[in-house]
């Protein structure tokens, strides 16, 4: 039988992916991320799409050489069509639809959350269903129930900013670069998770909410510097494990709730924050008191990436879910 190849693109945000799927295993995965914009602070949308724009060609051509594969053997190209920054979304799929347009190849559009949703399932033969996965990252914050690829029900989702925003938010409050998550896991490996304590935020049904967090944060940093200039220097390792404990705990707190409502313990995260150290370990430490079976990709299929776009269309082209040229991709769900 023929091996189905597929090329896949992601451009949702500030990281330029391509990747090449044969026969249901990922053959390469590459990622450019968009480092001009830790100088700035955070994504700036119109340097994303430009950089897209730079980048696309050249990775789509790694992906591809990684994979040793070329142009003639693809059988269908997908793309992330949102959610995402608008711009860098028409860079990916004008290039997707281009490609498919040219070789006569049939196009894949790819919802991004469910894409990181199943990206446990990257390389597996066979990904049990039903499950709840847990996705977190800088541009959302759901809980979903994932009864099989394309039946995914949103159960919770934040009503404000995201988990990695407030992370990269309460990290800009202490002076740390973009993306500050990964620099807050960093410093918080020496320092004490209780020395602070933040207020409770109470959010309704199983939805979240970050941005009363973030402002108390800003109001208790304020604060201890009124009383000592030097408190985040003094402070900087207790500060990080004091926030990140307080973020991560909102994340399992809910996940408890949504699980034991609806009985289900195949879990799966998802997401840039997935990444996290202390959210892994506590979710493998809560995973054998409740019995559940926990799914964590590796790293580079947590973060934003093309793999997992291509293993999510690998689903679809089994099941002929093709688009047209014309569809247009959406910024928000
Ligand atoms: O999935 P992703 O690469 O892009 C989006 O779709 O947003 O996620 C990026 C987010 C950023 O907010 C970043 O700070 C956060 O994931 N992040 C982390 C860690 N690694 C990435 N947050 C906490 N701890 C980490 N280790
Ligand atoms: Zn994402």
């Amino acid at each position: 039988m023929k091996h189905i190849t597929i090329l896949a693109i992601e451009t949702s945000c500030d990281d330029t992916s391509a990747s090449i799927i044969s026969d249901g295993i990922i053959q390469s995965n590459i990622i450019s991320s968009q480092l001009n914009h830790t100088k700035l602070g955070g994504v700036v949308p119109e340097i994303a799409s430009r950089e897209h724009q730079k980048n696309i060609i050249f990775i789509v051509e790694k992906a591809l050489n990684e994979a040793n594969k070329r142009k003639k053997d693809l059988d269908a190209v997908a793309f992330t069509n949102g959610p995402g920054l608008l711009g860098s979304l028409l860079v990916g799929s004008s290039f997707a639809k281009s490609f498919s347009y040219g070789l006569k190849i049939p196009l894949i559009a790819v919802d991004h959350i469910s894409a990181h949703a199943l990206s446990h399932t990257i390389n597996q033969k066979n990904p049990v269903f039903p499950f709840i996965s847990l996705i977190v990252s800088g541009g959302h914050t759901q809980v979903v129930l994932v009864q099989s690829y394309d039946n995914i029900d949103i159960i919770g989702e934040t009503r404000d900013d995201a988990v990695g925003e407030a992370f990269d938010k309460c990290a800009k409050i202490i002076g740390l670069d973009y993306p500050g998550g990964p620099l807050i896991d960093k410093l918080s490996i020496e320092g004490d998770e209780n020395k602070f304590q933040f207020p409770n935020t109470k959010v309704p049904d199983f939805d979240f909410s970050f941005s009363g967090i973030k402002t108390s944060f800003l109001y208790f940093i304020r604060d201890n510097l009124k009383k000592d200039n030097r408190f985040i220097e003094k402070n900087l390792h207790h500060i990080s494990a004091s926030i990140q404990n307080k973020l991560i705990d909102m994340l399992i707190d809910n996940l408890l709730k949504v699980t034991s409502k609806y009985n289900i313990k195949e879990i799966s995260i998802g997401g840039g924050v997935a990444a996290n150290s202390l959210l892994r370990k506590k979710i493998n430490f809560i995973s054998k008191e409740n019995n559940w079976n926990v799914y964590i990709p590796k790293i580079s299929f947590c973060t934003d990436n093309a793999a997992m776009i291509a293993n999510y269309a690998n689903f679809m082209f089994k099941d002929s879910k093709f688009s047209d040229i014309s569809v247009v991709p959406y910024s928000r769900l």
